[in-house]
């Protein structure tokens, strides 16, 4: 094997692996692991324990939900701001890195808009006082709720 056909060989060999990296890269960060659901939207293929722990994270946003609505109908704003930093970046530590690589891009940027949002929430309810400006950031905020579920599912791998 001459020199050049030695070099080719390697740059070939270059080309391959990167190729390998850009697809991995893609399906870890952009793509996700996801499959066209029956009802039209995206379905998230996930395994059952990792479908239980978005599952219980979104029932966590119904819960602050509830207490952020009633400490704005009380005027109560510190109550108010804690309720929604309870929402905030905080509460999305902790997803395990395996089940965040399934999730395509635009679910997490959704997703973590929508924690970013809430400590914005929590820190405007603090400075401003004024529930009324906070319930129509918690309405802004709303719409990506209701944008998500229109667009993904979650659905379980068998259990094994
Ligand atoms: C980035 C996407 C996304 C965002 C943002 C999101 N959700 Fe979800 N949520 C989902 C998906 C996907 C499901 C599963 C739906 C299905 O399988 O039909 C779900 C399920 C739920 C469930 C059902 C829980 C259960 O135990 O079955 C509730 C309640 C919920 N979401 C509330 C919320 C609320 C409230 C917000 C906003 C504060 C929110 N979600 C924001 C994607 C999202």
């Amino acid at each position: 094997m001459n020199q050049t056909t030695r070099q080719r060989l390697q740059l070939g060999t270059i080309v391959v692996l990167l190729l390998v990296i850009a697809a991995m890269a893609y399906k870890f960060i952009v793509a996700g692991s996801v499959e066209p659901a029956a009802d039209g939207r995206m379905a998230i293929v996930l395994e059952p324990g990792e479908r239980d722990f978005v599952l219980r994270e979104m029932r966590g946003f119904v819960a602050g939900l509830q207490q952020l609505t009633a400490a704005l109908a009380r005027d109560d704003m510190k109550a108010a701001a804690s309720a929604a930093s309870g929402m905030g970046m905080h509460a999305a530590h902790g997803a395990p890195a395996a089940m965040v690589a399934k999730l395509p891009l635009q679910f997490k940027t959704l997703g973590f808009s929508v924690h970013r949002e809430f400590d914005t929430i929590a820190a405007d309810a603090e400075r401003l006082g004024d529930a009324k400006h906070t319930l129509a950031q918690l309405a802004d905020t709303l719409q990506k709720c209701v944008a998500c579920h229109d667009a993904y599912q979650f659905k379980a791998t068998v259990a094994h």
